[in-house]
């Protein structure tokens, strides 16, 4: 596969400032010759545009709604650009919110080139929100259901079509913050998710061969990485902390796991905050896992 990292640079749809920064930690941690080291092309695009956080109470139960929906219409178009070329797209946030703009830009390559559309959403959250349940406004709690249509307007109906995609589609891994109301939508959707006490009792690779269960070779598989997924231990670089996250081993399985399938097409790095991590650490780590995601193993695979 041919790769493009796109940076896009904000906190538009955060609680705390400084995702806007996870971008270029990830290139200081070296993500594109790690890359490159395992006989990768990789392009970097550069970072996309778009409007200054203005940090405003939200209004109608949204915090920077038109800005959300200006970052998100630049991803959408980024990703897809980088799809059409038959790329790989790696979007490096920036908070969560844009994994709508992402993922409906997938779903919409989907549709162009029948393909059969898996996402992986990798997260302490289930980002399952709209404006009546959240408890915040922020946006990076509600792209989920935004993509399976419920949201607003302006936002669901980046992708061309609404909703973008099916809740069928998604597999969420690594779960343990969900909010009252949120608990609810999840139910009533049918969500599938894996939370931290299915993997306490059930263990990693059980987890992720169900989630993987049924892939083809007509499938896309899309991973979207929440980095506040990790154990804060290990990932203290993140806005929204929740103890009792996957480890380093158990997260380096689950990326393991993933690059053994051979379908991985499009992937999300986001949630990186760079102002609360240590020396860098956390970013560090993310590139630790990208890289197992993309094919390195201790010894050759069969
Ligand atoms: N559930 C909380 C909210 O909606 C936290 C969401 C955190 N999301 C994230 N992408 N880090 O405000
Ligand atoms: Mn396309
Ligand atoms: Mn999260
Ligand atoms: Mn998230």
């Amino acid at each position: 596969h041919r790769i493009s990292i796109i940076g896009a640079p904000t906190d538009i749809g955060a609680g705390v400032r400084g995702a806007s920064m996870g971008p270029e930690a990830l290139r200081v941690a070296n993500i594109v010759p790690v890359l490159e080291g395992h006989g990768l092309e990789v392009l970097d695009r550069g970072n996309l545009n778009g409007p200054a956080n203005p940090w405003q109470p939200p209004k109608d139960g949204y915090r920077h709604l038109n800005e959300v929906v200006a970052w998100n219409k630049a991803v959408h178009e980024a990703v897809h650009a980088e799809l059409a070329l038959g790329r790989l797209p790696i979007l490096l946030g920036g908070d969560h919110c844009l994994g709508l703009g992402s993922i409906s830009a997938v779903a919409r390559h989907c549709r162009e080139t029948n393909k059969k559309l898996r996402i992986l959403w990798l997260d302490a959250h289930a980002d399952f929100n709209t404006n009546i349940l959240t408890p915040s406004g922020n946006l990076h709690g509600m792209p989920v259901a935004c993509l399976c249509g419920h949201g607003p307007q302006e936002l669901i109906e980046i992708g061309g079509q609404v909703p973008a995609i099916s809740p069928k589609w998604i597999r969420q891994i690594g779960i343990r913050s969900v909010d009252a109301g949120e608990k609810r939508f999840v139910h009533e959707m049918d969500l599938e998710v894996f939370d931290m006490r299915y993997i306490d009792e059930m263990g990693m690779r059980h987890a992720m061969e169900l989630a993987l269960a049924t892939l083809d070779i007509n499938t896309h598989l899309h991973v979207s990485f929440d980095v506040d997924f990790l154990d804060p231990d290990v990932a203290p670089g993140v806005g929204t902390t929740v103890k009792g996250g996957p480890t380093y081993r158990e997260a380096q399985l689950c990326m393991e796991m993933i690059a053994d399938t051979g379908r991985l097409a499009s992937l999300d790095v986001m949630e990186l905050n760079p102002a609360l991590d240590v020396r860098n650490a956390t970013a560090e780590v993310a590139v630790d896992l990208i890289e197992s995601l993309f094919g390195k193993s201790t010894l050759m695979r069969k």
